[in-house]
């Protein structure tokens, strides 16, 4: 697959044109520099710093514990490796629960100390007054919907959202009003295919889904699922590319061989 050079710099308007003329959106996680690199180079057209780094770079069980100084650093990291694609970093939960002051503050941090593009939050109506608050200060916000991880202590389990009528109605509704208030997309986590496809029938920005089938706008997975760098996580929304665990572990083992044996560094090797 060939990258297309002729489009400089994906910016949120790109994505709104991509979603009129139904081009799908391909965005990923990542953390750090060099993975960065290689996505923004093989044509990826949103990286999110996500705060699932909690789970996959510091693991933790849940995305609770990361902080807005580590969000930071990661996404600072990630913005070095990166000169094409859209970079969004996730608010951290305790990064904007607060109040829209707080929203803002955390949000000026990102936006200063790492030179990332948008950013993310979970939620709809109740985080509303944060969002308007963002978007007035010229920062674009992602919303995200249905399984959002920050709420995990009060949704009990990780399994699939909105599968009730109530659930599924305050869902749309929360759409509705992000757009409205000025969001450019919304992720839509873990819910009922039937109901993406309406979401994103309604709304004129694009959904990025993630367990919610293949009539959202775009898709998003996780880099150490989706690379198969972490192998104890198989849901059924995932597609494994490439079993990195398995690769990395034969590289590994054989390094530790040519050391045991006295096969590396050999007369090439030195100096
Ligand atoms: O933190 C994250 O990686 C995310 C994606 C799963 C959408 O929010």
């Amino acid at each position: 697959m060939s990258v297309n050079k002729e489009v400089k710099k994906i910016t949120t308007n790109t994505l709104l044109k991509m979603k009129s003329a139904g081009e799908k959106i391909s965005m990923i996680t990542a953390y750090d520099f060099s993975f960065a690199k290689i996505f923004d180079a093989a044509g990826i057209d949103i990286i999110l710093v996500g705060d699932s780094a909690s789970n996959v770079m510091a693991g933790h069980e849940t995305t609770l514990p990361i902080t807005l100084d580590q969000m930071i650093y990661h996404a600072s990291s990630v913005v070095r490796g990166v000169d094409r694609c859209l970079v969004i970093v996730d608010l951290p939960f305790g990064a904007y629960q607060g109040n829209s002051k707080e929203a803002l503050h955390s949000t000026i941090r990102i936006m200063k100390e790492t030179g990332a593009h948008a950013i993310k939050l979970e939620g709809g109506e109740e985080v509303l007054e944060s969002v308007k608050r963002i978007i007035s200060s010229g920062v674009p916000v992602m919303g995200h919907l249905g399984l959002t991880p920050q709420s995990i202590y009060k949704f009990g389990t990780y399994t699939v959202r909105a599968k009730e009528e109530a659930e599924a109605d305050k869902l749309k509704k929360d759409a509705l009003l992000l757009q409205e208030a000025g969001c450019f997309a919304i992720v839509l986590e873990k819910i009922p295919a039937s109901l993406a496809k309406e979401v994103s029938e309604s709304l004129t920005i694009p959904t990025i889904g993630i367990g919610a089938g293949k009539h959202c706008d775009g898709q998003v997975l996780v880099m150490h699922d989706m690379l198969g760098i972490n192998t104890e996580f198989k849901p059924r929304f995932l597609r494994q590319y490439l079993n990195m665990h398995q690769q990395i572990t034969g590289a590994v083992q054989n390094y530790i061989k040519d050391v045991k044996n006295k096969n590396f560094p050999n007369e090439n090797e030195q100096y």
